[in-house]
């Protein structure tokens, strides 16, 4: 048998390098290799000639489950997004941005949790027990049953676990927890990697659901959770909303309920707040957004996102062009829009100032987007605000079409989730829709930016 040999695997498309390379000849993606230990020659084949283990395979048929399993955390909010509760034995991730408040979510779901069912144990490798502790007592937090630790050593944290046997363990966060066998850094691709995949193999043989904190960088590709999500059970992200304090608790990925499920919070002086009405929040009470204002959701990868589309149409009198001004959205997108609302409608946007900006300094890139900008620069234009729980999506083509864009359904169901009960959709993804059977009450449909207007400005 050989020695253990060390190469370079790419990340992105899993070619093996023998050196490291800056670009992967195979994918040409750049940065993607990472070092990897291959066992020796001979231990691949030993593999095939293994004996059973302890646990043999049974009949499916005969296997006993109880629904009853499910324990809920006392979060509404967090409940629904697991899909009722903590079943034993769960590796449940949770990713978000740093300081989204992923931290104070888990302290007060653990001291929730111990006094419901017993000991939590809350290992921290980014703060020390003191400050910890200032922050359960600014959340209120008081049952004796929640233990924390501070620690980053792999082999600590589990032999913590394995002795204080508790009912819920979390890891806050991946990031800092090292295995001493490996060389590389905490937070590099293969510690994260190694850590969690211990960490999963933990939970399910002592049956105990472990929480894994996974930070995310702003462009969310990160080394960490996207990496991570195939596995763990199940992956939560905590993200902010267009409305800054709010935070979303939204599940990507459960094996074992709904992955569309969104949960609101509120981050106040005292920590996360419930918001189990989201309707009374984000449509306020009947009341209407300011001109030029609209809210329409883009998707990023799979998942919806709401944000805010204002629009500013100023008269013109300077020399020269008039200014096309533009923050979270392309300087082009908006020429092509403006110059069919001017053909099609009959507008003089040609002789205005025109501002468009994208609340939250998100980049709305998406196509989809095009029917929110147009109306903004309508509703600002004639100065007529739209209803405060109203949304609209779609494409807008040359010659004044509304076009249908993909993922209709999810974009509306995050909508209806966060009280945004009407809006207008393109034509064409009414008609899918209602051929799948889908009906959506309250929500018009354009086929052109004429219908948009009509319905939106000449009532
Ligand atoms: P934190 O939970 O530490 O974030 P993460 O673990 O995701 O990095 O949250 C930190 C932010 O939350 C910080 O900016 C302060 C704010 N915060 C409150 O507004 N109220 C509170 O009661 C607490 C504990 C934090
Ligand atoms: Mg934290």
């Amino acid at each position: 048998m050989g020695k253990p040999k060390t190469v370079f695997c790419c990340t992105a498309c899993g070619h093996v390098h023998p050196k490291w390379f800056g670009r992967c000849s195979q994918c040409g993606e750049w940065n993607t290799l990472v070092e990897e230990i291959q066992p020796p020659a001979g231990v691949r084949e030993e593999v095939l000639r293994a004996t059973p283990g302890s646990s043999r395979a049974e009949p499916l048929s005969g296997i006993q489950v109880s629904e009853s399993e499910r324990y809920a955390t006392g979060i509404a909010e967090m409940d629904r997004v697991l899909g009722g509760g903590l079943l034993p034995g769960a590796a449940i991730l949770l990713g978000g941005e740093p300081g989204i408040g992923k931290s104070t979510l888990l302290l007060q779901a653990a001291d929730q949790i111990a006094a419901r069912y017993g000991r939590v144990l809350y290992i921290s490798g980014e703060e020390s027990p003191a400050q910890i502790k200032l922050r359960a007592q600014r959340l209120g937090s008081q049952s004796p049953e929640l233990f924390v630790k501070a620690d980053t050593q792999l082999e600590s944290i589990i032999a913590e676990i394995r002795s204080l046997q508790p009912f819920l363990a979390i890891v806050d966060s991946i990031q800092t927890t090292a295995w001493s066998e490996l060389t590389s850094a905490p937070g590099s691709v293969g510690q994260v990697r190694d850590c969690t995949a211990l960490l999963v193999r933990l939970a399910k043989e002592t049956a105990t659901p472990i929480v894994l904190v996974g930070h995310v960088t702003k462009d969310g590709n990160i080394a960490g959770p996207r990496m991570l999500e195939h596995l763990v059970d199940v992956v939560l992200y905590f993200e902010g909303d267009p409305h800054r304090h709010y935070r979303i608790l939204r599940g990507i990925k459960n094996r074992f309920g709904s992955t569309y499920e969104i949960g609101l919070f509120e981050m106040s002086e005292k920590g996360l707040r419930e918001v189990p009405n989201p309707a009374a929040v984000f449509a306020g009470t009947g009341g209407s957004r300011p001109p030029g204002s609209v809210v329409t959701v883009m998707l990023e990868g799979n998942r919806p996102l709401l944000l805010e589309v204002q629009a500013l149409v100023a008269p013109f009198h300077g020399y020269g062009f008039p200014r096309r001004t533009v923050t979270g959205i392309d300087a082009n997108r908006l020429a092509m829009i403006l110059a069919v609302l001017e053909k099609r409608l009959n507008i003089p946007l040609g002789s205005r100032d025109v501002f468009v900006n994208v609340t939250g300094g998100i980049t709305l890139s998406e196509p989809a987007g095009d029917l929110g900008i147009a109306a903004a620069i309508l509703s600002s234009y004639f100065d007529i605000s739209l209803p405060s729980q109203y949304i609209l999506f779609g494409e807008i083509g040359l010659s004044g079409e509304v076009r249908a864009v993909h993922g209709a359904e999810p974009r509306i169901r995050e909508a209806r989730q966060l009280g945004y009960n009407a809006g207008m959709i393109p034509a064409g993804n009414a008609r899918d829709l209602r051929r799948q059977g889908i009906h959506f009450e309250g929500w018009a449909q354009a086929g052109a930016v004429e219908e948009m207007k009509a319905a939106l400005f000449e009532s």
